[in-house]
C-alpha cells in the first residue's frame, strides 16, 4: 500500500505543473467534454455544498461554482500538495471554498455535511476502493449524491482495439512534453488495472449506496458512476 502511495505521489509531483496542458494533449481536449457531462448529471441546486475528492487542479470545483452561479461551498481534497497549491491559484476570486490534504480512503471532513461529492479520475489512484466509498458515504448528508468519473471498460472491440493503440503512444507524449514517461506508464497500467463499469456499481451497493447506476460516455472510455444516500 505504502508503495502505491508513494508511486503515485512521485507521479504526480513530476507532472502538477504541466497536468492541465497533458489532459488536453491525451485526450484532445474530450476531459473537459467529459468533466462538463459530470455536472449536468450533477445538477446542482444553489447554496449547496460540494467535497470534491482527488481535486487535482480543480476542474469540478470551477464547473460547480459555474453551475450554481456562485452560491455553493466547496471543500478540495487531494493529498499532494503540488496540486493542491496549483488548485488555489485557480480560485483566487472565489472565497468560499477550503482545502483539505488528506487521502480519500481517510477523509478529515465530518460526517453528514455534503450535498455532493465528487470524483474525477481520482479513484483510480487510491489504494482501496471500499475505504474511499465509504468514506464517501459517511461524509454526505442523507439525500446525498455520489458521482464518480473514471476511466472505465469500452464494449466496442474495434474502438478497444483502437484505443489500446492509441494509449501506446502516451509514454512518448509525456517524454515529449513533461520530459518523463514513467508517470504516463503508470497512468496506462492504473487504467488497464481498474475495475469495470458492474464492479463499481456493486461496491457502492456495499457501501449502502442506493439507486446506483452509470453512464458510458465515448464508448466506455469513461463512465460516470452516480449512487445516493439516502
Ligand atoms: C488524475 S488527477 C485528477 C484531478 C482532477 N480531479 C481532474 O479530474 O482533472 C488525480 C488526483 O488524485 C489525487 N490522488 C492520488 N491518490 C489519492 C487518494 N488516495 N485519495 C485522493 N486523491 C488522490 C492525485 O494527487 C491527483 O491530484
Amino acid at each position: 500500500m505504502q508503495q502505491k502511495e508513494d508511486l503515485v505521489k512521485n507521479v504526480f509531483d513530476s507532472v502538477f505543473d504541466k497536468y492541465d496542458l497533458m489532459n488536453d494533449i491525451m485526450s484532445l481536449g474530450i476531459h473537459r467534454l467529459w468533466k462538463k457531462d459530470l455536472i449536468y448529471l450533477l445538477n446542482p441546486s444553489i447554496n449547496t455544498k460540494l467535497i470534491d475528492v482527488g481535486c487535482g487542479t480543480g476542474d469540478i470545483g470551477k464547473l460547480f461554482i459555474d453551475a450554481t452561479n456562485n452560491n455553493c461551498e466547496i471543500l478540495c481534497v487531494d493529498p499532494n500538495k503540488n496540486m493542491i497549491n496549483a488548485c488555489k491559484k485557480k480560485f483566487v476570486n472565489f472565497k468560499n471554498i477550503k482545502w483539505e490534504k488528506s487521502y480519500a480512503e481517510k477523509l478529515k471532513a465530518s460526517s453528514n455535511y455534503f450535498d455532493y461529492y465528487t470524483i474525477s479520475f481520482g479513484l483510480r489512484n487510491t489504494n482501496n476502493l471500499n475505504k474511499s466509498i465509504s468514506e464517501a458515504y459517511r461524509v454526505l448528508k442523507k439525500g446525498g449524491r455520489f458521482l464518480c468519473l473514471e476511466f472505465s471498460k469500452i464494449d466496442n472491440s474495434n474502438l478497444n482495439f483502437l484505443y489500446k493503440n492509441y494509449s501506446k503512444l502516451i509514454p512518448l507524449f509525456g517524454k515529449i512534453v513533461v520530459g518523463e514517461k514513467e508517470p504516463y506508464e503508470y497512468l496506462i497500467e492504473s487504467i488497464n488495472k481498474f475495475v469495470n463499469q458492474n464492479e463499481l456499481i456493486k461496491i457502492m451497493k456495499k457501501n449502502k449506496f442506493q439507486n446506483c447506476t452509470y453512464k458510458n460516455l465515448s464508448g466506455g472510455i469513461v463512465a460516470i458512476h452516480s449512487g445516493w444516500k439516502l
